[in-house]
């Protein structure tokens, strides 16, 4: 079975207001670039494409102005609303019909994930017959995030929704790839007292029958969440601090499709040409030429 892939783009960015009062968070620029376009990226490099993009009634206009159906990322798009932010877990319901029982990768629209090798470890989860699959990355707040609490052994013993006094600084990133039964589960999660069904819950069913693969992402590797003014303003001086030292692109769907064999080198050049005499086009223009391994 084909894992199919959501990007959940809704929410209202209350983190962010003023600025997501009149615009989507998940549109914001992250440097060169719509923040979309790194969770995206992070799905087209598990081999993902067959994607479902869920937003807000009002947002999702521009979110299909931007990327339309997908076939010239050698991918396809379908788009759906989710009416009011009532949970990460809800993207299940929502997809239900479209999921149709295929296993399925979830990624927050706001998640920027970036390290050496990580489109093996995605590739590895992607395949994986059953269970679930998180990652975790160690922070300096947890308390923001889903919390891995481990065990003497390191067993991962509980995962815990933005807690007071954090067990672990292993956060649970917003990247979660689950088998067939996701759309089961997901009906079985109630509103926690906030009001929304977590994700956290989610996961938690998950451990709870042993099926839950906690796999955490060491050095090497960036996890950044573009959710507050200072993140948001860190994950931009992270893409152009790789971008112009560098040279190789972070979180740029052209570039990954032409990489992962969905486009070919005369569809990369016309992306480039598309992108005019921006520093991004000269990027791609090199992808295509050859210039960077
Ligand atoms: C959500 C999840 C949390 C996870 C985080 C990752 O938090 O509830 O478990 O660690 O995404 O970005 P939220 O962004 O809704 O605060």
């Amino acid at each position: 079975m084909n894992m199919k892939g959501i990007v959940l783009a809704g929410g209202s960015g209350t983190r962010l207001h003023p600025i997501t009062l009149a615009s989507s968070k998940q549109l914001l620029p992250v440097y060169d670039k719509p923040m979309i376009y790194y969770p995206l990226t992070v799905l087209m490099l598990a081999g993902i494409r067959d994607i479902l993009i869920i937003s807000t009634p009002a947002d999702l206009p521009q979110f299909r102005r931007l990327l339309g159906d997908g076939h010239s990322l050698g991918l396809h798009f379908t788009y759906a609303e989710q009416a009011r932010p009532e949970g990460i877990a809800q993207a299940f319901l929502i997809a239900d019909e479209w999921l149709a029982g295929q296993p399925c990768a979830l990624v927050l629209g706001d998640n920027l994930i970036f390290g050496e090798d990580l489109s093996a470890v995605f590739r590895a989860a992607a395949v994986r017959p059953e269970g679930a699959t998180v990652f975790a990355y160690q922070v300096r707040d947890p308390e923001r995030y889903g919390v891995v609490q481990f065990g003497e052994t390191g067993e991962v013993v509980d995962i815990l929704e933005k807690p007071v006094a954090p067990p672990s600084p292993w956060a649970v990133t917003g990247l979660y790839f689950y088998d067939a039964r996701v759309t089961e589960f997901a009906r079985a999660v109630k509103p926690s007292p906030r009001g929304e069904l977590e994700i956290t819950d989610l996961n938690r069913m998950y451990l709870e029958e042993g099926s839950l693969h906690v796999e955490r992402l060491g050095r090497g590797c960036a996890w950044l969440d573009a959710g507050t003014p200072d993140s948001l303003l860190q994950a931009a001086s992270f893409v152009q601090t790789i971008q112009t030292r560098q040279g190789m692109l972070v979180g740029c769907p052209e570039e990954v499709a032409y990489r992962m064999g969905f486009i070919d080198a005369d569809m990369l050049h016309s992306h480039a040409r598309r992108l005019g005499k921006t520093e991004l086009g000269r990027l791609l223009r090199d992808v295509a030429n050859g210039v960077h391994a």
